[in-house]
């Protein structure tokens, strides 16, 4: 692992990838917040030495590295799931790279489920914590303690600094922002009405297929994360209702300018 990580990292700098301030990734519906960078490179993930190529699906996402509000970041365009078939590993390989590229600030975005009574669809919710509930761990075997360490510290999993000047910024722009526990189940079914009621009775207030491997593997190598969910359905009690991934896709890109304006000036000013 260590190897192809220096592999990948030699692969892109390469290309012409420097130190970004920050590494971005982009979840379901709001792959075009990437229209507000001003583009250095962009690398489809099957040019990409190293990184999980699907066999069933040629393409997968894309690598960009550019600039946004006076930073340079480097966004992944569509990330690798769990329930697609990769193992945990390959999907956070590519936190593994940007850690080695220099980032040390990642934030990540989804689409989620939510399950606490006073969210809206189409909410924008910060991720103040989450709760691991996928099948597997990526830190699960042996610990290369060139990455990190085999017992990693969880007390802040999402920066509490960041958390603090998104809400700052939120209120500036009047935009209403929630904030909550995100808990991962693997996917690819939607929750039963039993698990949304799960979900809430363990203390989260939305569900999703993501991030928390990503976080965890950041948090391993010491990255400051942030993250944040876009509300695209409502479950549990009162909420009996069909959910489909168009939907999902329709809310997400619905609330992404939303995501995007927080998401620039943030990187812009903190
Ligand atoms: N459950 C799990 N993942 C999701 C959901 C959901 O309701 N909505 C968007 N991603």
């Amino acid at each position: 692992m260590w190897d192809k990580v220096q592999e990948t990292v030699a692969f892109l700098q390469s290309k012409g990838i420097t130190k970004p301030d920050y590494g971005i990734i982009l979840g379901t519906g709001l792959g075009s917040l990437v229209d507000n960078i001003t583009v250095d490179l962009k690398l489809p993930y099957e040019e990409i030495v190293n990184f999980p190529v699907s066999t069933v699906e040629g393409h997968s996402g894309e690598l960009i590295f550019g600039e946004l509000g006076g930073k340079k970041v480097l966004a992944m365009k569509g990330r690798f799931h769990y329930y697609e078939g990769w193992d945990i590993q390959q999907v956070t390989f590519p936190v593994r790279v940007m850690k080695y590229l220099g980032v040390d600030n990642l934030i990540v975005s989804n689409a989620s489920g939510g399950v606490n009574p006073l969210f809206k669809v189409g909410d924008v919710m910060i991720i103040t914590d989450h709760i691991n509930f996928m099948p597997d761990h990526p830190l699960r075997g042996q610990n290369d303690k060139r990455f990190g360490p085999r017992f990693v510290d969880m007390h802040e999993p999402y920066s509490m600094k960041m958390i603090a000047k998104m809400e700052e910024i939120a209120k500036q722009n009047n935009i209403k922002v929630q904030k909550g526990i995100y808990l991962a189940l693997q996917g690819p079914t939607f929750e039963t009405p039993a698990e949304y009621m799960m979900v809430k009775a363990v203390g989260a207030d939305c569900v999703g297929m993501s991030t928390v491997p990503e976080v965890i593997v950041a948090k391993h190598m010491g990255m400051t994360c942030f993250g944040v969910s876009v509300i695209t359905d409502m479950g549990g009690e009162g909420h009996v209702v069909a959910v489909s991934h168009e939907e999902v896709q329709e809310v997400a890109r619905k609330a992404e300018k939303v995501v995007a304006k927080l998401v620039k000036q943030f990187v812009e000013e903190y």
